[in-house]
């Protein structure tokens, strides 16, 4: 099954072709973020605007890197949340019209969802059960997939995204957007031990909190001017490293379930991929780890899901609606 999928949550245009749910002919993204850069943030009518300008290009070149015609293809598969709404009316809108003209089946993809098939394109033999991890700008979120389609949230944030909370003390530190990256390449620099900030939520349940942490961090800094910058950095992005792992551990130990995954954009983190890493050489779970071009947003998870959900559902209607608050299982 070769399926079109298209991503236009947030402020990467993308479009991808993929076969059988895990096996990619392209992946196209255009990232925006130079756009949003000057604001310090995504500004949702701008992210629209450039998705109207990028999306006809951005799928047109998934087509030709495939070597594909839409009459090669079996299905559409878009995001319908959660997201931006005018951002997402805006994939939704193309692969409906694509649908519509060509007569191909068009299905709706849930963003999450997205993120943790990512780790199905990784490993193409890799099955449910699995724990994930999905930390984004916007969400973090801790999911136990049972099957296919078979979804628990376990834990997720009360406040901010851990992806938000890098973003904000990047922006505060004045190291620009997105924060993520920029907090990552710092932090090489610093000492992860030079501060010892709190861990917010720890060895309490499998819910987040990193609102708490983003204060401490600013009075810290104000407090203490003087402080190595790359040290702030560095122990930062300690402090939430030392939560998500814990607590993606914990939740394996609480299901019972012994393969966890990571998906979103912060799983493309370099700290928190070293200690994904040291927990598989422990060898008490498997952890599956998708490639960074797999873990930030991108469309070839779209079209990875939409392969599953056509067989298990069947086709999308054409006036389904975008859900900005999605929310899974
Ligand atoms: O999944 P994603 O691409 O888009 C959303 O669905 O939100 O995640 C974007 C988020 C941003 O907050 C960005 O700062 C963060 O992922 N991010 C990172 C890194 N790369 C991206 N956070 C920490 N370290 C990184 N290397
Ligand atoms: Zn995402």
């Amino acid at each position: 099954m070769r399926v079109l999928g298209i991503e236009t949550s947030c402020d990467e245009t993308a479009a991808a072709v993929v076969d059988d749910g895990r096996q990619v002919r392209s992946s196209v993204v255009a990232s925006q973020a130079d756009l949003h850069a000057r604001y310090g943030g995504v500004v949702p009518e701008i992210a629209s605007r450039a998705h109207v300008e990028l999306i006809c290009d951005v799928i047109e070149q998934a087509l030709v890197e495939a070597g594909a015609a839409l009459a090669d293809l079996d299905a559409i598969a878009a995001v319908r949340g959660p997201g931006l709404a005018g951002a997402l009316l805006v994939g939704v809108s193309a692969a409906k019209a694509i649908s519509l003209a060509s007569g191909l089946p068009y299905v709706a993809v849930h963003h999450h969802e997205a993120h943790l098939y990512a780790a199905m394109i990784e490993d193409p033999h890799l099955e449910p059960p699995l724990v994930t991890l999905v930390v984004s700008g916007g969400h973090t979120l801790l999911i136990a997939m049972d099957a296919h389609g078979c979804y628990r949230v376990l834990g997720e944030t009360v406040d901010d995204a851990a992806g938000e909370a890098f973003d904000k003390v990047a922006r505060f530190l004045g190291l620009g957007y997105p924060g993520g990256p920029a907090i990552d390449r710092l932090a090489h620099s610093g000492d992860p031990a030079a501060i010892a900030f709190p861990r917010p939520m720890r060895g309490d349940g499998l819910d987040f909190s990193f609102s708490g942490l983003k204060t401490a961090v600013v009075q810290y800094v104000r407090k203490h001017p003087e402080s190595e910058v790359a040290d702030v950095a560095a122990s930062f992005q300690a402090a939430i490293v030392d939560v998500l792992v814990d607590k993606l551990l914990e939740a394996a130990r609480e299901t019972g379930i012994d393969t966890v995954v990571a998906g979103g954009g912060v799983a493309a983190n370099s700290a928190l991929r070293a200690r994904l890493l040291d927990v598989a050489a422990a060898g008490t779970v498997r952890v599956v780890l998708p490639s960074i071009s797999l873990c930030t947003d991108n469309a070839a998870m779209v079209a990875a899901v939409g392969a599953y959900r056509l067989v298990a559902d069947g086709p999308t209607a054409l006036d389904d609606p975008v859900v900005p608050n999605l929310r899974l299982g």
